[in-house]
């Protein structure tokens, strides 16, 4: 079985964790600083907060942001469904916005086009590494609505010549394994303002005001107390620790995927589908090599995946939209027509660090083999 993704993880990780927990110091400590730190110099962030998973670092940026009921969110409904979810968490209202039909990202206007006097953020994602064009977005914002940016598929990703992470005042990333770097679960919140920082620091471990390193550090006694509602929302030392070391293959990752997804592009090139490349403004770290059969609908496109299933190849479904879901019947939203024909006619192909280039080819070769077996 070809499978649609493969953590790239070797006996380097399997040390870094087998270390941290040897140390003794196993929650989050040391090596989660150290993990922000490196996320930094990565991401061309001023601040990074690390987390327990990209959903969770959504709720508290959008919390310490101050997004609260009666406010309303933009974002795509054509996301993983966690995106919206972490709006509604705050008591907030998720306003479904459509996207490009070229990016399957938000624009400019399809923004404006939802704004309203309670628009209190927007809520952009990098779909499947896509940068989004963040200036377009942001010239129609109106002041005092907030942008942040859902990059739990991007990193490694760049806008405008720099990485993604150092744009909106909070970015939010995933190591889920379907993404680049991985340390099982965990997130990351890209930060460019230090008391938004501290405050989401505090506010990821119940609001205390005294953190574990401070504690067992200080030769005098600490007393901490907690001024607000805050969670548990921690990464641990051993997930930071595998993180240290997946971030320094950051590089070879990005380069690597590339080089398939081209491969990919130049052997799909006669089937007539909607390949992926590089916007104008950016490149992608092709988190997910995602293909459009035109017209396709989403019975015909089950049929595909089960025909590649059945050959030994693991595809899935494009990017899902979450106003189709039973958890959002009866939320109110605009027509959402592009948003409808991605989530129908769109595809992900197996794409992981490992992967052969005879591998890349039996994929080729199944997928050719479906389109032309099962009738439009
Ligand atoms: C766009 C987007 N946002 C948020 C998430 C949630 O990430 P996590 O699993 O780290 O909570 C995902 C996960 O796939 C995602 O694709």
């Amino acid at each position: 079985m070809i499978p649609i993704i493969r953590p790239w993880l070797g006996p380097e990780e399997a040390r870094a964790a087998h270390d941290a927990i040897l140390s003794g110091w196993i929650a989050q400590g040391p090596k989660v600083r150290e993990f922000e730190s490196a996320f930094c110099a990565a991401a061309g962030c001023a601040h990074a907060v690390a987390v327990s998973s990209a959903t969770t670092g959504l709720h508290l940026a959008l919390h310490g942001l101050g997004v609260g009921p009666g406010d309303e969110v933009v974002c795509p409904s054509l996301s993983f469904i966690a995106t919206a979810n972490s709006i509604r968490y705050c008591g907030a209202t998720p306003v479904f916005a459509d996207v490009d039909p070229v990016t399957q990202n938000l624009t400019g206007a399809t923004v404006a086009a939802v704004l309203t006097p309670r628009t209190k953020a927007v809520l952009v994602v990098h779909q499947a590494g896509m940068p989004c064009d963040l200036d377009d977005i942001a010239a129609v914002l109106p002041a005092g609505v907030i942008m942040v940016e859902d990059a739990a598929c991007a990193i490694g990703s760049t806008y405008r010549d720099k990485p993604i992470g150092g744009y909106a005042p909070l970015v939010v990333f995933s190591f889920h394994p379907r993404k680049l770097v991985t340390c099982g679960e965990g997130g990351m919140v890209a930060v460019q303002d230090a008391a938004i920082a501290d405050r989401l620091r505090r506010l990821r471990q119940h609001a205390m005001t005294v953190n574990d390193v401070q504690r067992h550090t200080s030769t005098t006694f600490l007393l901490e107390q907690y001024d607000e509602l805050g969670w548990n929302h921690r990464m641990t030392d051993i997930q930071a620790a595998v993180g240290i070391v997946q971030l320094a293959k950051l590089p070879a990752m990005t380069t690597r995927r590339r080089q398939l997804a081209a491969a990919y592009t130049q052997a799909l090139a006669d089937l007539g589908l909607v390949l992926p490349c590089d916007p104008a403004w950016g490149t992608t770290n092709y988190q997910s090599y995602c293909v459009r059969v035109p017209g396709c609908t989403a019975e015909r496109r089950n049929a595909i995946l089960q025909a590649m299933l059945d050959d030994g190849v693991m595809g899935k479904r494009g990017i899902m939209a979450s106003h189709q879901e039973p958890a959002y019947a009866g939320h109110p939203h605009v027509p959402l027509p592009q948003t409808e024909a991605w989530a129908a006619d769109s595809l992900v192909l197996p794409l992981y660090h490992e992967m052969t280039q005879d591998e890349l080819a039996r994929v080729v070769q199944s997928l050719r083999k479906a389109l032309t077996t099962i009738a439009k």
